[in-house]
Parts: C-alpha cells; structure tokens; sequence
C-alpha cells in the first residue's frame, strides 16, 4: 500500500504513545520507510530509542535538534516525507499543528512539509470535546490535512468515551482508504457514477423502494475521484455522506434519473450505473394522499415499466465512451451478466450474486465477477467495497486508453 513512501511519524504525548511502535512496524509491513519525530511529552512515555531500533534510521527529537552538525534536521525530514502522520496527537500537539506552531523539532518538521498529512488524535474525551479542540480539528481540515475520528471506548481513567487512539490496524486502513498515492489514471476525465436505490412515489408521503444502500456507488465515485477524475455523482437518497470532491446531484425516482444521467452523458468519458433502477413505478402518482375506504379491503396498485436508462444511454453512445453496469444476480449469475452486457452494449459489467447474505446490498463487503465485452471473466475475492470500486476504476481506465 505504500511501496517505497516516506513516511514520518511524529509521536506526542499521549499514553497511547507506546501503541505508535506498532503502528510504525504495520507502515513499514505496508511498504513504507519510516522515520519518526518525538515531541518532548512523547519522551515522557516512549524512548527515542525503541523507535530508532524499529525504523534503523535516526529519531528527531529535542535533544538531537540543532546539533552544531552543518545539518538543518528538520528540514532535512521534512524534505524527505511523502506522508506525515502524527500519531497519537495530543491535544497540544493538535493546537500547535493547527496554528502553525514550529516551537519544537516536531511541530517545525510538521510545518516545513508540503507532504499529504493524517491527525489520529488520543486524548481523555472532555478534552477531545473541548471547544478548542473541536476548533483546532476544523482549521486542520480545512488546511487539507486529514484527521481521523479517535474510538469511543475505555480510557485510560477507567471510564468510557471518545477520544481512545484507533488501533494501529485500523490507521493504516483507513489511511490507505484516503488514496493518497493512487496513480492518476482518470485526469481529465469525466465520470458519472449513479448510486443508491430509486424511489418510486405512488403519492405525496409513499414510495417503492429497494435495499440499496448506496455504498458501492458512493465507492466507486471516491475511487474514481482518488484517481484524479472530474466526478459527477447521481444520487438517489441515502444514509452516506458526500464523498469529498464529487459533485453530487441528488434525484429521487427513475423518470429523473434519466433525465440526469441522459442530460450529461454527452459530455462524459465514462458512466458507472451502480444505482438500484427500479424496474416499475407506479402508473398514476395521486396527487393527493391515497386514504383508506370503509367500501373496500384491498388496493390494487398498477404499475408500469421504468426506461431502461442504459438502453437509452446505448443509443448515444460514441465509441470512445465507456459504460459500466452492475447486475444484482439471484442466479445464473454469469449467464445473466452477460446477457445485460450485451443488450445494454457495455464495456464492463459488475455481477454480484445477491442471494447471499456475507456480501452484497447493505454490507460494507462485496464480491462481483467482472464480465467483460470479450467474454473474458474474473471474479474478486470477498472484499471490501472500497477495494472493488478501486478494481473497477483501474478497468475503466484501461477501457479509456484502449480505446
Ligand atoms: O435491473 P438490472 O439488473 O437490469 O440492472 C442492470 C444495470 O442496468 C444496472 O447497472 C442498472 O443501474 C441499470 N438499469 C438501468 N435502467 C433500468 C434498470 C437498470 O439503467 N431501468
């Protein structure tokens, strides 16, 4: 995941600072070359030498600073970074990144790097609560720097609240996630993704509806963005925040979905329907709410076919455009796919078989086979979304450049 990255940790005063040893031995399991920074308060938990023994190169700390060796040590690190990772950060260390403190070799080494840069803070929750803190958490993001959420559990007190340091595991997941090294595959590319399941209104407060959750869309749209893609999201109401960078048109039922994917088709590179399309909606919308009648036990709802928007799509296509579907399968998964590939004249089709319950509609795994216009298939391992939105986004891009 991080093959050959640089990445200096700065470690501060935290008693979660003895867990930042493990997370230097999981970046460097992930690939990276580690260097690490202590803060003063650090030193007061962890020793300079522990770190220096894990990571073989030189820890920066106080008391190395400003050696009468010819040698400017926080630049020198700072020069170096690809990622920056203060880990645990203290609230003090939050304070002094967030306002451009350079009082000591770490927070002066944090300052002087144009690198990406991660927060993890670990701190007793009434001081994660605290309104500076929460202020100084704001200023860091909106500088771009990336800060995780800390874990609700046991702290160190012997009482439970937010603020524990994220298992060691879990930084490196969840920092991988960010994409921050991702290979720029989709630049200048346009891509609409569409996303969670449609809503089909019979009146003013009723609708039909399906399982989707909207994660795999909402996947493959981050994915396609990380890959340096200019990304327009269509999607239908969902529990999932915005993914940073996107531009996200919200749209409720299949009519307007059409409307909003046709509309920008044009002007695409390419277009992933992970959306849920209803097959149906109802034949007349009442204008009102539909009441109960004391003359009749049952209601009969009529329904009607929805367009298929990527039959539409098909008939627009130019041949330097690609198109990708998704196909939820209960069975025959693969002969289904490929009947879908065809008639919908894709370039790609994501099968998943949906009669399973580990994987598919509201989990955060999934599994597809991709079906591919050749017929040449393959199918991922059981996986997270984000993983095989990462998957499907480097066949879009190869797609792309093929033709
Ligand atoms: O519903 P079905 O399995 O046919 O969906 C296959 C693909 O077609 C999906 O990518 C879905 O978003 C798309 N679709 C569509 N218009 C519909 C139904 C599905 O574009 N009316």
């Amino acid at each position: 995941m991080f093959e050959d990255k640089h990445i200096t940790l700065t470690v501060s005063g935290s008693v979660a600072a003895y867990k930042a040893a493990l997370l230097a031995r999981d970046l460097q399991r992930a690939g990276a070359e580690v260097r690490v920074a202590l803060t003063a308060g650090a030193a007061q938990f962890v020793t300079a030498e522990t770190f220096a023994a894990l990571t073989k190169a030189p820890v920066l700390t106080d008391e190395t600073w400003w050696r009468a060796n010819g040698q400017i040590d926080h630049i020198e690190l700072a020069d170096w970074t690809d990622l920056a990772i203060a880990a645990p950060a203290s609230a003090n260390l939050m304070a002094q990144l967030a306002n451009g403190l350079a009082d000591d070799a770490a927070s002066a080494t944090w300052l002087a790097t144009a690198a990406p840069k991660v927060v993890v803070p670990a701190m007793n929750t009434h001081m994660w609560q605290a309104p500076a803190t929460q202020r100084n958490r704001q200023q860091l993001v909106s500088d771009g720097v990336h800060v995780l959420t800390p874990a609700t559990g046991q702290l160190a007190e012997g009482y439970a609240g937010q603020g524990r340091f994220l298992e060691p595991a879990e930084i490196v997941a969840q920092i991988g996630q960010l994409g921050l090294f991702v290979p720029q595959t989709l630049a200048g590319k346009h891509v609409i993704v569409t996303a969670g399941g449609t809503r089909e209104r019979l009146d003013p407060v009723r609708f039909l509806t399906n399982d989707s959750s909207g994660k795999m869309g909402y996947a493959v749209a981050t994915a396609a963005r990380q890959a340096g893609a200019d990304v327009t999201l269509i999607t239908a109401p969902t529990k999932l925040s915005s993914p940073a960078g996107v531009t996200v048109v919200p749209i409720e039922s299949t009519t307007d979905l059409a409307q909003a994917v046709l509309s920008r088709f044009p002007q695409a590179d390419a277009l992933v329907m992970a959306a849920a399309v209803a097959d149906f909606q109802p034949e007349v919308v009442a204008d009102q709410k539909i009441k109960k009648t004391t003359d009749n036990d049952e209601f009969i709802l009529k329904l009607k076919k929805t367009p298929d928007i990527l039959k539409e799509v098909a008939t627009i296509k130019r041949p330097k455009q690609v198109t990708v579907g998704f196909a939820a399968e209960t069975q025959n998964l693969l002969v289904n796919g490929a009947k879908k590939l065809h008639d919908k004249s894709l370039d790609l089709l994501a099968a998943n078989d949906v009669s399973r319950s580990d994987i598919g509609f509201n989990g955060d795994d999934n599994q597809v086979t991709f079906i591919m216009a050749d017929g040449v298939t393959d199918q991922t391992p059981k996986t997270s979304k984000t993983l095989i939105a990462q998957a499907l986004i480097d066949r879009v891009a190869q797609l792309l450049a093929t033709k």
